[in-house]
């Protein structure tokens, strides 16, 4: 009567756009796959647990599965993921025992699912011998569309959303995924392909998936707001803020890049690199949060590698140099000043294109100086950016 949960933590994260797998990035200093298993390690049965990892990242997979199981465990695994989720979850299934006949298949991402959610999928597989998903009603309005045509509005009552872990008897899943056709997209989906029932139990808000920059913020402040005092208070313990100004002079023989964007048909801006003045406030105000110089003396127009470079790696550069000093981004704000190029339109691309080098929300405002100084005469672009840091 044994039971196991696989937890597939092999992705790449390319959505959260940081760099590092999506299960090795920290969440309030604690790593996303280390969160993901603590609550498993708290399970009132004895349960296996496979993790399936990055190739590159076996060592540093079984490193956090020790820190959190501790002694107690009977038998943890770690093994190499596939090239996408399905394959990632056959490579757990496979080396599970023939002992074990319930599995939970589990997304490291979904990594604030509390252990209740497990207790809840597990027994009702027990219950129902068949497949079973946790699951959520949609609160939006949702509509179908064509292209950027509404065609009607969904009847949302008869709708849910879908979470891990999902539970299965396990012959009946390996079963299923080695029939499977791979159109699916979840472990439902491969089990009722291959004729299984699914039921739904409530799903937990905590349980959704990070996928982008801003699941991360939430995941954070999800975690700060649990350890924190009374409401209405703010820890500030260790944060640190960092201002940064950039101004460069317009070039009409350049191509306009600013805030990461381009801007066809725009002026463009002068500069030793491509004259991104927000991004290079940006990377200022992080640089001055972390007391660690300016991107000047960090990223030196001597330095011919940044000939040219885009504003992305004097951001990347100032992210990469506060984790050395032990501190991450947690949130930025950068004003725009300028008459060109207009960028209210853009501002919500603007902000996503800047937080997924950041790893932290970017606000981004836009404002002109009424005609006057060398903005208001059209002459450059001016940028004002303020960081916050923590301590990782
Ligand atoms: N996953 C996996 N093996 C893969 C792809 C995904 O184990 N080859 C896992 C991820 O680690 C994650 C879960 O499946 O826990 C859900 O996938 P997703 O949220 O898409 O994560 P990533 O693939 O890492 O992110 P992205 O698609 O943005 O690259
Ligand atoms: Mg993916």
């Amino acid at each position: 009567m044994g039971r196991a949960v696989v937890v597939v933590a092999a992705g790449s994260g390319t959505r959260l756009g940081l760099g590092t797998a999506k299960a090795f990035v920290p969440v309030a200093g604690e790593l996303v796959l280390a969160r993901a298993l603590a609550p498993l390690f708290a399970l009132s049965t004895p349960t296996l647990v496979v993790v399936v990892a990055p190739a590159s990242h076996l060592d540093a997979c079984r490193d956090v599965v020790a820190s959190v199981a501790g002694a107690a465990v009977a038998y943890t695994a770690v093994v190499a993921g596939g090239a996408d989720r399905h394959g990632s979850v056959q490579a757990g299934l496979d080396v599970l025992p023939d002992s074990v006949d319930t599995v939970l298949v589990h997304d490291a991402a979904r990594c604030l699912t509390p252990s209740s959610q497990f207790e809840r999928v597990f027994t009702a597989v027990s219950a129902s011998g068949g497949g079973v998903v946790p699951a959520l009603p949609v609160t939006d309005t949702v509509k179908r569309v064509d292209g950027d045509h509404v065609v009607e509005t969904v009847d949302r009552s008869a709708l849910v959303g879908v979470q891990t872990p999902q539970g299965f008897p396990l012959a009946a899943l390996r079963d299923a995924y080695r029939r499977s056709a791979r159109p699916e997209t979840d472990d439902a989906g491969v089990f009722q392909a291959a004729g299984g029932t699914v039921l739904v139990v409530p799903g937990d808000a905590d349980a959704f998936k990070i996928t982008t920059p801003w699941d991360l913020g939430r995941a954070e402040s999800i975690v700060r707001a649990r350890t924190a005092g009374p409401v209405g208070t703010t820890r500030v313990e260790g944060t640190r803020i960092g201002l940064g100004v950039d101004v460069h002079a317009f070039d009409p023989a350049s191509a306009c890049r600013v805030g990461l964007l381009d801007f066809p048909g725009e002026p463009g801006l002068s500069g030793h690199s491509d004259g991104d003045a927000v991004a290079h406030a940006v990377c200022d105000a992080l640089l001055s949060a972390g007391g660690l110089g300016d991107i000047g003396g960090r990223f030196g127009t001597a330095d011919p590698r940044y000939a040219g470079a885009g504003g992305d790696v004097f951001v990347r550069g100032a992210v990469s140099l506060l984790a050395e000093a032990g501190l991450v981004p947690v949130s930025v704000t950068v004003q725009v000043i300028g008459n060109r190029p207009r960028i209210g339109a853009r501002r919500a691309e603007m902000q996503d294109a800047l937080a997924a080098v950041v790893g932290a929300p970017v606000a981004v405002s836009g404002t002109t100086t009424d005609g006057l100084g060398f903005t208001g005469r059209g002459e450059g672009l001016a940028a004002i950016a303020t960081a916050l840091v923590r301590p990782a």
